[in-house]
């Protein structure tokens, strides 16, 4: 699977976007997720901060979680886009690893500019995965 530069470009332009409505009142640092399905259908996600502020929740894990609640753990790419291209946290690695290694990741900054493509395999080398609770 080959994704083209325009395709690549409108899944950051959506997570741009969709960024616009990340409730960020303590960090000020708004990130914006966008993920297409293998079965393409796309999914979006910001970060939603809370007063508590662990119970704050990463844009990556909300675009994922609403995939997954409608249906669909197949997941062909996700983008995140911040400010400054920031990399997800381990948190959210961990989430991705979930629901499969090879899911190209794309990380932008806010002029929707690519600094780096990878996968959640090279993201969290050694993952732990469900293949682990098998017996
Ligand atoms: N954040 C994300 O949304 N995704 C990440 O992978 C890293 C951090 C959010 C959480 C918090 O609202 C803000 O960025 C600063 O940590």
């Amino acid at each position: 699977m080959t994704l083209t530069r325009q395709e690549k470009q409108a899944l950051i332009d959506l997570a741009n976007t969709t960024r616009e409505r990340a409730y960020v009142p303590y960090s000020h640092y708004p990130v914006g997720s966008s993920l297409r399905t293998k079965s393409g259908r796309l999914f979006t996600g910001v970060n939603v901060e809370n007063a508590a502020y662990p119970q704050t929740m990463c844009a990556e894990r909300v675009a994922i979680f609403k995939a997954v609640s409608e249906g669909e753990k197949d997941f062909e790419v996700i983008t995140v886009v911040t400010d400054n291209g920031g990399s997800p946290c381990g948190g959210c690695r961990q989430v991705m690893a979930e629901f499969g290694l090879d899911t190209i990741v794309i990380l932008a900054d806010g002029n929707g500019k690519i600094v780096q493509e990878t996968t959640v395999k090279e993201l969290l080398p050694g993952a732990f995965t469900p293949e682990h609770l098998k017996r």
